[in-house]
């Protein structure tokens, strides 16, 4: 099969790990890539694949549906692999309209727009909608998210997500569109925007600046290298079947403050640190707004039909996290200029 996909969001921190997979994995695909090029969007993730001639980038917005259509007359796509989102709770919460116009009306975009282009091209034969385990709430101190749980997103973000996973069901029930899902937990790695917690402890850690720690740093995450959840992608995409859902998650829960201790040692030993340096910096700050307790996934559907696992285990990950970080300072530097200075003590001065 010559696949010519559509990947939305492949500029991001997930999406270019995607990109770069496919183009490397499959060079007979032709891989169109679209993204808004939004704070989180950045070309230097894929400066190493750019000129691959089986790779095109185009600069574009989801919740545009005039250069949607354009997109589809022009190029003749076989699937599609939906990841462009506002992806930051935090921000959800200071800013909920983007989250939703991208998130919901963005997917309903390119359901429609795809949707139309299928009846007429019986060629198209995937849209694979990526999602997050947390539409699934807040879990107590037992229990997993199944499949089959219950939507109950409790931010801004999460409903948000929410509400496009049930569009994308909806026109599989309703039209017979070939949909699949995925639902996953927290992913980290290279290439993630230093907003999110193990990056933006990672930038703090190295520039000995305080690391907030959210109320008592009690919730718990299921963390997930970011190449085990593009290894994923890749097997929902080929072998997914339609209208199907699975969940993906690292099987790896964490405390946040335990977590972050255990950043501290490894980052105190690789910056030639005294032991403990890094810990303190650590600093307790205002919780976040309705912040979700504790997320946990069972993949054990994806590991029985697909036979995924996550290969990396989470001290290797992280200690490689941290190593491209600091081999990737110009990557970082780009970033922490303006917009960045300007989110940082919007978040956190008063907290
Ligand atoms: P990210 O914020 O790093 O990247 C999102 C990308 O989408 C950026 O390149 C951005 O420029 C682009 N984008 C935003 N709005 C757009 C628009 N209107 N039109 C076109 N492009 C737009 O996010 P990420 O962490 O890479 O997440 C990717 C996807 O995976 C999201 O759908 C997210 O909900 C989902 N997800 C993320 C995680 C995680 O831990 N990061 C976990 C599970 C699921
Ligand atoms: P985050 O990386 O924002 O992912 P999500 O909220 O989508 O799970 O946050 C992970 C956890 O870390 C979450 O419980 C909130 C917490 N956190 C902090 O304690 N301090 C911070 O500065 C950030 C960004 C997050």
């Amino acid at each position: 099969m010559q696949h010519k996909i559509l990947i939305t969001g492949g500029a991001g921190f997930i999406g270019s790990h995607v990109v770069r997979r496919f183009l490397t994995n499959y060079p007979e695909y032709e891989i169109i890539n679209i993204d808004k090029l939004s704070y989180a969007g950045n070309l230097e993730n894929l400066q190493d694949v750019a000129d691959m001639t089986n790779y095109t980038f185009i600069k574009g917005d989801i919740v545009d549906l005039q250069f949607l259509k354009k997109l589809f007359k022009k190029y003749k796509f076989t699937g599609l692999i939906h990841l462009a989102a506002e992806s930051h709770v935090d921000r959800s919460i200071s800013d909920p309209l983007e989250f939703i116009m991208t998130n919901m009306l963005g997917t309903a975009n390119l359901l429609h727009v795809a949707q139309e282009y299928r009846k007429k091209n019986s060629g198209f034969l995937r849209f694979y909608h990526i999602s997050t385990d947390e539409v699934y709430g807040s879990l107590g101190e037992k229990g997993l998210f199944t499949e089959n749980t219950a939507y109950d997103p409790r931010s801004p973000y999460s409903a948000s997500k929410a509400g496009s996973d049930h569009l994308v069901r909806a026109f599989y029930h309703t039209y017979n569109f070939p949909v699949v899902l995925s639902n996953c937990s927290n992913n980290y790695g290279p290439n993630q925007f230093p907003e999110k917690l193990i990056p933006l402890a990672i930038n703090n850690i190295m520039l000995s600046k305080e690391i907030p720690v959210y109320g008592k740093g009690e919730n718990i995450r299921d963390w997930l290298y970011v190449e085990d959840h593009a290894a994923a992608i890749d097997l929902i995409f080929h072998k997914g079947k339609p209208g199907e859902t699975y969940n993906v998650g690292g099987n790896n829960e964490w405390k946040n403050l335990d977590l972050i201790k255990m950043l501290c040692k490894i980052m105190d030993q690789k910056l030639d640190r005294t032991e403990g340096t890094s810990e303190r910096l650590i600093r307790f700050v205002k919780d976040r707004a309705g912040h979700d307790l504790r997320y946990a996934i069972d993949s054990s559907k994806i590991a029985s039909e697909l036979d995924w696992q996550p290969k990396l285990d989470f001290k290797t990950g992280l200690s490689e996290t941290v190593n491209w970080y600091l081999k990737n300072q110009d990557w970082l530097d780009h970033i922490l200029t303006g917009e960045y200075e300007l989110y940082y003590d919007q978040q956190y001065s008063k907290r």
